[in-house]
């Protein structure tokens, strides 16, 4: 008989099937003693475990047995720069002087090949230990330190999206480019790597102050030609920044109309921050279907402001959570979550444990405009998930025994959670982590 390749993952099943500020609770989904069918990577069903272990086809399955744990879609960091993960926690500084005194000089190193794989090969294991499985990444200025992401997500077939830096003024000689070198070095790296696995590509002039007007014409002109390309940047972070784009393009209306003027708005553009955004910001991000990448723990270390998730999501703006480590101080997006929690009530609002999941989950994906291939587990998707287990840390597993609804023991998961309680993280199936 021929060995079944199938996988049955039994465990308690969590997933969102819809938004649930639009759903309400309907858009959860749970499943006690529940299992996961995989069947060539992707999920075959989903159902009670005593259930599929009565069909004949699971019975051969290879079983997992997470029994006590909770098995949710792998999480979605909607940006983070993997460069900068040997600088991660550096002290005292806000925006454009840490970017002068500890991220320039840590991505300099990456001219060099083997520094570049080593670093990669270190920020996806803390992904995995984060129950992370799909990133939107920054690379470097250095094309090969696109490679090396690129290499390493693919040795384990995760889903990536990442791109060459384009940074041509206001920066360090080392780490300068000229537009037409990034314009060319940029497509070669979409001809490469764009839509191989699970792989694409984002144009990523870094900020407009370190690009000319030249190269952010030419990073137009990149995503206009390449259909299914992403772009990524950063906007209105600091108000130093905001101020110094204002000097350095007289012409504009406002930083993210900079953007807009060179064509890098779209349903496939992602920019992080958009904490000080103005109204026709909010409206322009809107039409153009633009995505905001929400980055709680960034922009509480750097002073930077409180992003309104709130306030983007009723502007019908289409939002994402984000680590962005080396600013941000974690890779964990529970954590994540629940600093966005922290911040969403100093803006006088909250966000539900529903809403928080959904945001780094299905929302993610969405966000990404994954939402066909990763999310949640509907039958036909990519089974990327994580297993978590409350128990691993002693103070969660009192808390999470001592409250009745899943919405609360949700709420106390995300607000306790570190990377102790990721038990396994899968890819297509494949465990790539376990503790
Ligand atoms: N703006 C331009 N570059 C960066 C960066 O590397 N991190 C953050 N947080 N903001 C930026
Ligand atoms: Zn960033």
């Amino acid at each position: 008989m021929p060995v079944s390749k199938d996988k049955l993952i039994r465990g308690t099943i969590v997933h969102l099937t819809a938004d649930p500020s639009v759903a309400g609770a309907d858009a959860l989904e749970v499943v006690e003693d529940g299992a996961l069918l995989i069947r060539d990577g992707r999920i075959a069903a989903v159902d009670g475990a005593k259930t599929l272990l009565a069909k004949p086809d699971c019975q051969q399955a290879t079983q997992y047995d997470y029994r006590g744990c909770y098995i949710f879609p792998g999480f979605i960091d909607t940006h983070v720069h993997y460069p900068q993960v040997d600088m991660i926690a550096s002290y005292g500084a806000q925006l454009l002087e840490w970017l002068e005194r500890y991220t320039f000089p840590a991505e300099i190193k990456f001219s060099d090949p083997v520094h570049a794989a080593g670093v990669a090969d270190f920020a996806l294991s803390q992904l995995f230990r984060n129950g992370t499985t799909t990133a939107m990444m920054f690379a470097t200025v250095h094309p090969i330190s696109v490679d090396a992401i690129f290499e390493a997500a693919s040795r384990c077939n995760m889903r990536m999206i990442t791109g060459k830096v384009m940074m041509d003024r206001n920066c360090p000689e080392k780490l300068r480019d000229t537009a037409e070198q990034s314009y060319r070095d940029s497509q070669a790296l979409i001809d490469r790597w764009h839509g191989t696995q699970r792989l694409n590509y984002a144009i990523t002039p870094r900020f407009a102050p370190t690009s000319s007007e030249k190269q952010l014409e030419l990073a137009g002109r990149l995503y206009a030609d390449n259909p299914g390309v992403y772009v990524q940047s950063h906007v209105a972070e600091n108000q130093s920044e905001v101020k110094w784009v204002a000097e350095l393009y007289p012409w504009s209306r406002s930083y993210l109309d900079v953007y807009d003027h060179y064509g890098l708005l779209g349903d496939r553009a992602v920019y992080a921050h958009c904490i000080h955004l103005t109204s026709e910001d909010l409206i322009r991000m809107r039409e153009t279907q633009t995505v905001a990448a929400f980055c709680p723990t960034s922009n509480l270390f750097l002073g930077s402001g409180l992003f309104d998730l709130n306030v983007a999501r009723e502007s019908g703006v289409r939002t994402g959570m984000a680590t962005d480590v080396g600013g941000g101080t974690s890779f964990n997006m529970l954590e994540t979550a629940s600093e966005a929690y922290k911040v969403t009530q100093l803006n006088g609002n909250t966000v539900n444990a529903l809403q928080l999941l959904y945001e780094i989950t299905l929302g993610g994906a969405r966000a990404l405009s994954l939402q066909q291939h990763i999310g949640n587990f509907e039958t036909g998707k990519e089974a990327d998930f994580v297993v978590l287990d409350p128990q691993a840390s002693e103070l969660l597993g009192r808390r999470i025994e001592l409250v009745d609804t899943i919405e609360e023991k949700l709420f106390a998961l995300i607000m306790l959670a570190d990377d102790r309680l990721t038990r396994a993280t899968h890819l297509m199936g494949e465990r790539v982590y376990s503790s």
